[in-house]
């Protein structure tokens, strides 16, 4: 989609609609007026009472009423969407309509045949209003930020047949090569000689060799990096505890938090942000088969520590253990690991919000913060010691799933947190954002959480 600003009385396209917001009215209208114009009429409630978050939802409604009515090309008026009691400054509103616009364009059409006439996508907006620098930096910013979440829901939604670990390793290559970001696979001898036993265990039972990404951005010449960890399980079968029924479905999709990462640090470098970044993404299919890990093996993590394995379905927390501790090679201000970790941070949250988990007050404060901002909302669950008796070992050091079925993302948490002592931590669980839910606008399938959260995060910290 083609995104303009223009100044009012430039617009030289002919076959165009007209959109326009109007108050206190519940539906929208689409029809053509006496002078022949298309007009597309969007019903909100009273102005002030709109909330940041509900802009959000009210741009992206714009793209998908457009698109409902199979209309091509639009024009608006940029000062529709100023909310003066919002207090958002014009570059951060203009981003933000870029994003939401993008993001309800998207369709995951990949795999089927295009229509005659072609997919219903809007094709252009015109965004009028006087000339202004600050804007028109927004809408790119926003065109760069949308077109790296878009690119990782493809990769998130590509079938697992599709989407291996080898595949998901090239895919990384091809996303952030081209804009100086040093990229390097290691392989499963790589692997062998540093002791990821966790990486190399959770692989065992799959035909597809794992592979650990390592994406390397270094926007300023000093300075220690944030690492961003991502889960990169390409299926998730549960393994020999194989997943029941439905639960299996979405499973390619458990690498979400390995693309949000691949596509993050992608839009980092295409802003020249001057920070510097490092991704580690392990990636494994978790299958079951003769070869298979096995519940009550024992796996010894590159940290040292033994895995006890009760369950082979809790294996994102063994994957991100070597992770976590291959970060600590870079001396990190701080890591953020990104996964699609617990079915119990949805049971918990809602599938509204990710699930927040720090030792940190003020870390806690910040990703909050950035969650209103970005509308990639988080929400805080417990971290307590306490926790640490319910992972103890019988025969290892810990064991990979609690003693207790209770608090299940915490416990997620409270065992990546054994690898994570040595800096900064924060765990999303990203589980309860992994698929769209009805009413955001959004097309069906990944959403791409959390990228514009972890771009403001590395801007702003
Ligand atoms: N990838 C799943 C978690 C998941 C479930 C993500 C639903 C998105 C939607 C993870 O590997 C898993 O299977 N977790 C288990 C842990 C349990 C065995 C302790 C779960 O949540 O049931
Ligand atoms: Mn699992
Ligand atoms: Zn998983």
């Amino acid at each position: 989609m083609k995104i303009s600003y223009i100044q009012p009385n430039t617009l030289k396209e002919e076959q165009i609609a007209w959109i326009s917001l109007k108050e206190n009215q519940k539906d929208s209208r689409f029809f053509t007026d006496e002078s022949k114009e298309q007009m597309l009429i969007i019903g909100l409630e009273k102005r002030k009472g709109i909330t940041r978050r509900k802009l959000y939802i009210l741009m992206r409604k714009v793209v998908a009423l457009t698109k409902q009515h199979g209309i091509k090309s639009v024009a608006i008026n940029f000062s529709e969407f100023s909310f003066p009691h919002l207090k958002i400054k014009p570059q951060e509103l203009s981003e933000l309509l870029a994003i939401n616009f993008e993001m309800a364009n998207f369709e995951f059409v990949h795999y089927k045949t295009p229509p005659e006439d072609g997919w219903n996508m809007v094709e252009k907006i015109y965004l009028i209003g006087p000339k202004n620098a600050s804007i028109q930096k927004g809408l790119e910013r926003g065109q760069i930020i949308a077109h790296e979440v878009n690119t990782s829901r493809i990769l998130a939604n590509t079938p697992g047949g599709d989407m291996t670990p080898e595949l998901l390793a090239l895919a990384a290559v091809g996303a952030v090569k081209k804009l100086g970001v040093k990229v390097k696979i290691l392989q499963t001898e790589d692997m062998k000689k540093l002791g990821m036993g966790g990486v190399l265990g959770v692989a065992k039972g799959s035909q597809e060799k794992p592979k650990f990404i390592i994406l390397e951005y270094f926007g300023k010449k000093t300075g220690k990096p944030v690492v961003l960890v991502g889960k990169g399980v390409t299926f998730d079968t549960g393994g020999l505890n194989l997943k029941p029924g439905d639960s299996m479905l979405e499973m390619n999709m458990d690498m979400s938090g390995g693309a949000a990462v691949i596509h993050a640090i992608a839009a980092i470098a295409t802003l020249k942000i001057k920070k510097n970044v490092i991704g580690l993404i392990p990636a494994v299919e978790n299958m079951p088969s003769g070869t298979s890990f096995r519940p009550g093996d024992i796996l010894k993590s590159m940290s040292g520590k033994t895995i006890e394995v009760l369950n082979t379905d809790a294996e994102g927390r063994i994957i991100l253990a070597d992770a976590l501790t291959y970060a600590k090679k870079y001396n990190p201000r701080m890591v953020v690991d990104v996964a699609t970790l617990t079915g119990a941070a949805l049971v918990a949250v809602g599938q509204k919000a990710s699930a927040l988990f720090s030792k940190d007050e003020n870390l806690i404060k910040l990703f909050r913060n950035l969650g209103e901002e970005t509308g990639e909302y988080v929400w805080p669950l417990p971290l307590w010691d306490e926790f640490e008796d319910d992972i103890k070992g019988t025969f290892g050091d810990i064991i990979n799933t609690g003693k207790t079925r209770y608090a299940g993302a915490t416990l997620g948490a409270i065992f990546l947190y054994q690898f994570a002592k040595d800096y900064p931590w924060v765990h999303l669980d990203i589980a309860p954002r992994m698929t769209s839910t009805e009413g955001e606008y959004l097309a069906k399938g990944s959403v791409g959480a959390p990228i514009r959260l972890l771009v403001k995060l590395i801007e702003q910290y």
